[in-house]
């Protein structure tokens, strides 16, 4: 079962992942991150940073973005490399040469998730992935229907994803209608996976996630296929689970050096 923590704040739960991470790549410099897009590990990136400003080191380590849209033009600010560049590879002074988003370009995309897939394994996976979660419960890109075998490859968005992101464009037409996608089995591979969720509007999605039955679905319940997850939430994301009394109980009675 997922270790579900519920800190009082999204800026508590992002610290908490802050340290966690820094401490792996204190003991690991060369560690390898999962790393995500949207606004909810936006926190942890700020936390990340102050990390690095009081001198842990991030530039012998790697990461591997999650996804990408299909057919933005290069450079583009709103494209998962330019953002990942933005929050993450400068914030962090990672070396952009270790830094992997996978390539949405319009020529070659056929092959664009095999050779993400490739890029994975042959660096030898990610150690700690972040994961948000989509309202219409996808983690990544992996919409409803997503097989949990799935490895990255073109997706369609659906229309409320579209509508989800839009706030990132000048219009819904310029959201892109595909993306390049890890997918669930890709995800499922990773060491540890970092679930974090903040607000209400992300309660029903993390319930089902976290407590409901496993469903392709509901491309979140993968995450109870993982030996190792952790799922960090505020109150009002975690507002619709029916054990969180017990995820409370479990949280305040942790030995102390289990960590997350
Ligand atoms: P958000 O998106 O963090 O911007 O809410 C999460 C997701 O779509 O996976």
């Amino acid at each position: 079962m997922a270790e579900v923590l519920v800190l009082d704040t999204k800026e508590a739960g992002a610290a908490l992942v802050a340290d966690h991470i820094a401490s792996l790549v204190r003991d690991n410099p060369r560690a390898t991150l999962g790393v995500a897009t949207g606004s909810t590990p936006l926190p942890v990136y700020q936390a990340l940073g102050e990390r690095r400003a009081a001198g842990v080191d991030f530039s012998q380590a790697s990461a591997f973005a999650l996804d990408e849209y299909v057919g933005l033009p290069d450079g583009h600010v709103e494209s998962y490399r330019a953002v990942i560049d933005r929050e993450v590879t400068q914030r962090l002074g990672m070396d952009p040469e270790r830094v992997h988003v996978p390539d949405g370009s319009q020529v070659g995309i056929e092959s664009a998730g095999e050779r993400y897939e490739q890029a994975m394994i042959a660096h030898g996976g990610v150690d700690i992935q972040l994961l948000g979660i989509g309202s219409t419960g996808h983690l990544g890109f992996n919409e409803p229907g997503s097989s949990f075998a799935s490895l990255t490859r073109v997706k369609t968005l659906t229309e409320q994803t579209r509508r989800d992101n839009a706030r990132f464009f000048a219009s819904l037409d310029e959201v892109p209608m595909h993306c390049v996608t890890q997918g669930l089995g890709t995800i499922l591979r990773a060491r540890h996976l970092v679930l974090l969720a903040f607000g209400e509007g992300k309660a029903a999605a993390v319930a089902a996630a976290v407590e409901g039955p496993v469903s392709a679905s509901m491309p979140g319940s993968a995450i109870q296929l993982h030996p190792k997850v952790t799922v960090v939430l505020d109150p009002a994301a975690a507002s619709a689970l029916r054990h969180r009394d017990y995820y409370r109980w479990a949280q305040d009675n942790k030995p102390d050096w289990q960590g997350i």
